[in-house]
């Protein structure tokens, strides 16, 4: 089974993330592949609405969306991507991650945001992973949230 990770990160925490995954899909022999969502503007920012390429759905078995949160809802490059409703059909996971330490200050709204335009809809217990980057234990929130998420994808 292969494993697409679709990455908006503008400062590299999402990325980071996204790594951590990989390499535990890999520890239960899953390949997996990282395709960062690339804009047409010059530079990536929070304002950047234009994809540069959409994202090929047709090549791998699965498709995980890693994003950061933006004003408690899914950055605007996301929403783009979500436009599409092709690009949902695969999409079986998500990964968020946010500043606060609460899921209620983004990462929940966030989650709800993109099940809402997802079809068929993402089954949240088992496959959305929120990582809080403000809280202490930052290190033990990916290690295990990593290990659950890939877990539940290597039953799919
Ligand atoms: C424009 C903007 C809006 C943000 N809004 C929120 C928010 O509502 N809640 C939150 O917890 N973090 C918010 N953040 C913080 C990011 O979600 C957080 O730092 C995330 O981990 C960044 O991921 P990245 O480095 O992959 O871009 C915001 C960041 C930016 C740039």
């Amino acid at each position: 089974m292969k494993i697409g990770l679709i990455v908006l990160s503008l400062t590299g925490n999402t990325m980071k993330v996204a790594h951590r995954l990989q390499e535990e899909l890999k520890h239960l022999s899953l390949e997996s592949e990282i395709l960062p969502i690339e804009t047409t503007d010059e530079f990536l920012t929070p304002e950047s609405t234009s994809i540069k390429h959409q994202v090929d759905l047709s090549i791998h078995d699965y498709y995980v969306l890693c994003t950061p949160v933006h004003g408690f809802l899914p950055p605007k490059l996301i929403q783009s991507f979500l436009k599409d409703t092709s690009q949902t059909k695969k999409i079986v996971g998500l990964l968020v991650t946010h500043y606060f330490p609460f899921a209620w200050m983004g990462g929940l709204s966030t989650i709800k945001a993109i099940q809402k335009q997802s079809e068929p809809p993402l089954n949240k217990d088992r496959f959305t992973l929120i990582i809080h980057w403000k809280r202490k234990n930052l290190e033990e929130q990916i290690t295990s949230g990593v290990r659950i998420l890939a877990s539940n994808l290597s039953q799919l």
